[in-house]
């Protein structure tokens, strides 16, 4: 197992009180695997990925409970300077913002270049010449050229490539993308993709690949984790996920988008109501205000992740004794 995070909680002391922004999050990724991590906006995909690199600040943020292996190691024990190898050398994150993750008034080649001569000790003329076969890789055109250029001279989908180029620079075990085609049009999004699903093939890289679209989960996951609130509410390999949805949410998720298989005429049920308040969670399930199915039980107690079949597992009163 490549990595194995246990009961994982991560709080913010914001202004608004204590945000459980996750709590008790446990996932295993092995090599070459690729895990989907699905859920509305501010469900807590990014922390998540932010606090397998070590990368929340505290205060505000604090690591309020669970461990994180990497290749055996205990990250949350690790010093910052071992910490400072993993990052980069074994462990990269595709941000989410590129234009806030890149710094504005360092060229774009500078910023490849970097983890190059950090993380491997390259010198600046090989360096130079590895940034613009990974500017190419990631079909960067006249890339040459365009290393001098800064990041504002880039477009959106070129910003979010130099990303992905940076993320592969020292060929890391696992990769954490945060939407990483957002923003992409269609063709460069599959391109990508494919490429990053290559390398999980040939280098066994594994891959956490965050997004708000099931169908590009549907393509490229072996296995889905769908977070509602901060907590995992369904897990499952994505074959069966997609087959057998068994959380409301999940289902409510898989109802609202378009399926080629549908009935035109069917019109698309979206999930009714507004993602929680982060800081004045609903009782018990998070998610009952907003359920089909919420019986009283459900406003009172919070459900627990069940395994229901082999690798699924779900957290909901329908499913639990
Ligand atoms: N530095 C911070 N201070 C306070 N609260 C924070 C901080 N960072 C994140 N949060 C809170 O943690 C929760 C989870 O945020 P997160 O960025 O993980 O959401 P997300 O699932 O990635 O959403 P999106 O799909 O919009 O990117 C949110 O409620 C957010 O407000
Ligand atoms: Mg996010």
């Amino acid at each position: 197992m490549l990595l194995h995070v246990n009961q994982l909680s991560i709080h913010f002391h914001a202004r608004q009180g204590i945000v459980k922004a996750v709590e008790d999050v446990s996932f295993d990724l092995a090599e070459g695997e690729t895990l989907g991590i699905v859920g509305e906006s501010g469900c807590g995909k990014t922390v998540t990925a932010l606090s397998l690199l070590r990368l929340i600040s505290n205060p505000p943020g604090i690591i309020a409970g669970g461990e994180i292996f990497f290749q055996g190691r205990n990250l949350l024990k690790l010093s910052e300077k071992e910490m400072c190898d993993i990052r980069g050398n074994h462990m990269a994150m595709i941000f989410q913002e590129p234009m806030t993750a890149l710094h504005p008034v360092l060229t774009v080649g500078r910023q490849v270049r970097e983890p190059l001569i950090v993380h491997k000790k390259a010198v600046r003329k090989t360096a130079v010449q590895d940034c613009i076969r990974l500017l190419k890789r990631v079909r960067i055109p006249d890339a040459d050229t365009r290393l001098h250029d800064y990041p504002h001279q880039f477009s959106g989908g070129m910003r979010q490539r130099v990303m992905v180029a940076m993320g592969l620079a020292c060929n890391p075990k696992l990769i954490i993308a945060d939407e990483p085609t957002t923003g992409l049009d269609v063709t460069l999004q599959a391109e990508l993709l494919e490429f990053m699903k290559g390398l999980t093939q040939t280098e066994k890289t594994a891959l956490v690949l965050i997004t708000h679209d099931l169908g590009i989960v549907a393509c490229y996951a072996d296995q889905v984790m769908i977070m509602y609130a901060g907590r995992i509410v369904e897990k499952a390999p994505t074959l069966e996920l997609y087959r057998a949805p068994q959380h409301p949410y999940t289902q409510g998720l898989l109802a609202s988008i378009p399926r080629l298989d549908q009935d035109i005429q069917q019109k698309l049920r979206p999930i009714e109501g507004q993602p929680p308040d982060m800081a004045n969670l609903p009782s018990g399930c998070a998610f009952h205000p907003r359920c089909p199915h919420a019986k009283p039980r459900c406003m009172r107690e919070l459900p627990k992740l069940m395994q229901i079949s082999t690798g699924h597992d779900v957290a909901c009163w329908m499913h639990s004794r």
